[in-house]
């Protein structure tokens, strides 16, 4: 599915390596190890470079997203609202830390910066889903809304009193 992407790029051109990763990734919402193969031919570069390249950026998944995909807002607003101890919450809820999936694919917690709800700060989203001012006694139920639930694609705003 991916090769038909390296016809728009010069062969053994190391400078094509992140556009072409970004087009995998642009395809597949990760890095595939097979994908990862044909662009280290495609571009004459070791694999080993490039993983490296690829796990440096942290805009390159190397696995899938999982069905639910939670972000913690890391921008300044939330940070002072203590937004890393929703994180560190999250990451004991669900037993994976930021950037990763659960073995059971239902959810992938993200780090991301400003969401443009800082009035509402610390916030997480879950898919469309804001939840404003909310506490790390709130994840514990968060998470249970979504774990029977497949993606929804309403977006809702939940404000939990702090
Ligand atoms: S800093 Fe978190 S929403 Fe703006």
């Amino acid at each position: 599915m991916h090769n038909q992407i390296f016809e728009k790029y010069t062969k053994a051109d190391k400078s094509s390596l992140i556009p072409l990763l970004q087009e995998v990734q642009a395809i597949y919402g990760y890095l595939p190890e097979d994908a990862l193969t044909d662009v280290s031919e495609y571009v004459k570069l070791p694999l080993s470079r490039v993983y490296g390249v690829a796990t440096f950026y942290n805009q390159f998944r190397m696995s899938p997203l999982g069905e639910n995909v939670i972000r913690v807002c890391r921008g300044t607003a939330c940070h002072v609202k203590n937004s890393s101890n929703l994180l560190f919450a999250l990451e004991d809820a669900l037993n994976i830390k930021a950037g990763e999936t659960t073995r059971d694919k239902k959810f992938t917690i993200e780090l991301v910066n400003c969401i443009g709800a800082c009035s509402i700060a610390p916030v997480i989203t879950v898919n469309d889903d804001y939840f404003g001012r909310i506490t790390t006694k709130d994840i514990p139920s968060i998470v249970k809304k979504y774990a029977g639930k497949t993606k929804t694609n309403g977006v809702t705003v939940t404000e939990e009193a702090v």
